[in-house]
């Protein structure tokens, strides 16, 4: 594990769950109290990213192994080009979703072995591993009703036992490594889940601007 100056902070969660929503409010507080700080997503946040994001969540023509391999490569470019540099500057990253993603969707929903996705995933991810993670957590059915009115890509028209199994695959990565994680409701209102963040946040990590 590469030790750098700056923090990583990861959102992770299903469909709908809030951790977008969270991880722009954290990144508007970081800059409302002048935190130098960086905000990315997976898959994308770079130029190649983002393109390789499209195909992901449209092309009819993929499999859990191919999924993994157009998600590996964009988080490689997103952590060399622009997480690495931050980090080294002593900035503090949120990453919506990072490789968890990858565990729970191509491993746990898809199938994937564990091992495989863990080689690729510490390959791509060069060395470069959270200070702190967030599950949002809520349950398929609120997934499913959330997301009621928008356009479904290739993940979102999955069924519910997919998402069943990518919310009992988080659920299982979170519990295994509790220093790392912090496990949160995300059936509450928006301010409600981003001051618990805040508290937890500070707890762990000390923040200073
Ligand atoms: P995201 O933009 O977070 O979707 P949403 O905002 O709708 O929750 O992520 C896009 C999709 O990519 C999401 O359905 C999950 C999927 N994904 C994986 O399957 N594996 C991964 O490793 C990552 C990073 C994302």
């Amino acid at each position: 594990m590469k030790k750098l100056p700056g923090k990583l902070i990861v959102f992770e969660g299903v469909e709908g769950c809030g951790k977008t929503t969270q991880s722009q409010l954290l990144s508007k507080y970081f800059y409302d109290n002048q935190i130098d700080h960086l905000l990315v997503r997976e898959p994308g946040g770079t130029e190649t990213g983002e393109q390789i994001r499209s195909i992901l969540l449209h092309s009819e023509e993929l499999n859990g192994l191919s999924e993994l391999f157009l998600l590996s490569a964009a988080r490689q470019i997103l952590i060399s080009q622009k997480v690495i540099p931050a980090l080294k500057s002593g900035k503090i990253v949120i990453s919506d979703r990072f490789y968890f993603s990858s565990l729970a969707y191509q491993g746990h929903a898809r199938g994937i072995d564990e091992s495989v996705i863990l080689n690729l995933s510490e390959i791509a991810s060069l060395e470069i591993y959270p200070d702190i993670a967030f599950l949002i957590d809520i349950s398929t059915s609120q997934s499913f009703n959330r997301k009621i009115n928008d356009k479904k890509d290739r993940f979102e028209r999955e069924s519910s036992d997919f998402h069943n199994s990518v919310r009992n695959g988080y659920l299982s990565i979170a519990k295994s490594d509790k220093n790392l994680w912090r496990i949160i409701e995300g059936n509450k209102n928006i301010s409600e889940v981003h001051e618990e963040i805040i508290l937890l946040l500070n707890e762990k990590l000390s923040l200073s601007s």
